[in-house]
């Protein structure tokens, strides 16, 4: 699904500009739960869509102080505001800029961090099953006062901070508050979105089942009848379901191509052929296991190792979409790649190059058309799609794996023994987890080899051995995630089995840091 025929998308679509804000994702997440289609955009990008494709606008929170917002984009939402005809809701930032536009004084000094009890003042339908007093989670330094006749208060909070407007502008409402009503700590924040969403007769028709159906139309409509078409399968639930979406478009025309780069974790090669045939996709394996190894030997830097990676990748599907005269090459990116790289967020920092949709090399995607049909779903709304189409809970519950693999859990210099310890390792810390039935409970479990080292003893004598990290985090989609609170008696287990049996390693230790400010991987 391209943003081109976006208007294909079932029911009502919501728009959520994006100023930079760190809850902007959560937005989006929450609209979809309440089954309206929802897309964020960076508000310098605004020009790429079309906002009379959708049915409300929100504007999201930011970093940014409304003044410090340059022109350009003060005039954009100036227009958006004034001249437009949707249905807006700001939210924090968004708030302030609605109130700064409509002629509201913005003030400093008036900050709210955390949680805080507003009284709503005027009621109104946003606010349809709140108390008179209820909990909500602010993160402001400004806030908005001296309000003109054309707003109405409806809420302040216990400071007397304004923190929820009306406004009636061009016969549509608009609306502001101050809050995040998309953070669980707005005990009542879900209801008051549902409430939005009602209050604009949103037409509720996002569920995967029918967005999966829509893909399948409107690729069918778009694909070459009898086109020959690569997709690389790595066992992964993205690949797997975009190789299915494949099957049904181009049937035997579809090549899945599974590649061992030497890099995957113990097993995994059998256990992904074997599951991708059960489901009628018999994978072309190459076997470059040493071509991939002897190019990263040796190097140092991790984003170094996913350029040659990702470049020999390129190589490898490149030799195979000539060699079949393929049309058409199948990626599995998720709306995570998508905002996380730059797709919707230009002036976001590439955090690791994975997020760069564009990750393909430019000459690769000159030589083929790439089909995304994933690319506006979150991870656990592919999950659903996978189960629609059937595919075992094997694949379903597998964790995510990178695609560089394990050459980005071994850090600073990589070498064949760190990588040796590295898969052992994590096998152990996801056979451990498996026995225990917490496997399925948690996003990602493993385990990263670096080059510290810690003296041991083992029998009589000393050693100096490796020190292995566990990561076991608990995440929805990847975007943000905590280590999981895994009892003690699991995580001892995890450090003497690894010790045990892996004589280069001395210690274990567990990462005990959330992604934000860490990351999942950890390079
Ligand atoms: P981070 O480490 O950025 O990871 O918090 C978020 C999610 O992305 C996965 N990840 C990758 N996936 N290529 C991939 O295909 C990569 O280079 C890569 N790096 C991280 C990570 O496993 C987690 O699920």
């Amino acid at each position: 699904m391209t943003r081109e025929n976006i208007t294909n998308i079932p029911g009502s679509r919501i728009l959520i500009v994006d100023y930079g804000g760190q809850y902007t994702h959560l937005i989006a997440r929450r609209i979809r739960e309440l089954e309206v289609y929802s897309e964020i955009v960076f508000y310098r990008d605004l020009n790429r869509v079309n906002i009379e494709d959708y049915d409300a606008v929100i504007l999201s929170g930011s970093h940014l102080s409304v003044k410090s917002l340059d022109e350009d984009a003060v005039e954009t939402a100036r227009k958006i505001l004034m001249d437009g005809d949707k249905p807006l809701l700001g939210i924090c930032f968004g708030h302030q800029l609605i109130g700064y536009l409509l002629g509201a004084k913005l003030s400093t000094g008036c900050s709210e961090y955390g949680r805080t009890t507003v009284e709503i003042l005027n009621s109104d339908a946003l606010f349809n099953g709140w108390s008179n007093s209820e909990v909500v989670w602010m993160s402001h330094g400004e806030c908005i006062e001296d309000l003109p006749d054309s707003i109405t208060l409806l809420a302040e909070s216990e400071n007397k901070v304004v923190a929820a407007i009306k406004a009636v502008v061009n016969n549509r409402v608009v609306y502001g508050v101050q809050f995040h009503p998309e953070v669980h700590h707005t005990v009542k924040g879900r209801r008051l979105l549902d409430n939005f969403l009602g209050i604009i007769n949103a037409k509720r028709a996002w569920r995967t089942e029918n967005y999966y159906r829509c893909i399948i139309d409107e690729l069918s409509r778009e694909v070459t009848k009898n086109g020959v078409a690569v997709v690389g399968v790595s066992g992964g639930i993205d690949s797997t379901v975009t190789a299915l979406i494949g099957k049904k478009l181009f049937g035997d025309k579809l090549i899945p191509v599974f590649v061992d780069h030497g890099l995957l974790r113990e097993g995994e090669r059998e256990l992904v052929v074997s599951s991708l045939e059960k489901l009628g996709l018999n994978p072309l394996v190459i076997d470059v296991g040493e071509r991939f190894i002897s190019k990263l030997e040796d190097s140092t830097d991790c984003e170094e190792r996913r350029r040659v990676i990702g470049e020999e990748f390129a190589r490898i599907f490149s030799e195979i979409i000539e060699k079949e005269g393929a049309e058409y090459f199948l990626q599995g990116t998720t709306y995570p790649d998508v905002i996380e790289s730059g797709g919707t967020h230009k002036a976001a920092s590439v955090i690791k190059s994975h997020h760069n949709v564009g990750g393909l090399p430019e000459w690769f995607r000159g030589r083929v058309k790439i089909l995304e049909p994933l690319r506006l779903l979150y991870k656990d709304e592919v999950r659903e799609i996978a189960r629609l189409l059937g595919v075992p809970r094997e694949i379903i519950e597998r964790h995510p794996f990178p695609g560089p693999g394990l050459a980005v859990r071994v850090t600073g210099v990589f070498t064949r023994g760190k990588l040796d310890v590295c898969r052992r390792a994590s096998k152990i810390v996801e056979d451990v987890l498996r026995e225990y039935g917490l496997y399925s409970r948690v996003w990602q479990a493993f385990a990263v080899v670096g080059d510290d080292k810690w003296v041991g003893v083992k029998g009589d004598a000393r050693s100096h051995g490796y020190i292995v990290t566990v990561r076991i985090v608990e995440s929805v989609d990847g975007m943000t995630a905590d280590y999981s609170k895994i009892p003690y008696d699991v995580l001892d287990e995890i450090s003497r089995r690894i010790t045990n049996s892996i004589q280069e390693v001395t210690m274990v230790t567990y990462a005990i840091t959330s992604k934000p400010p860490s990351t999942i991987e950890p390079c």
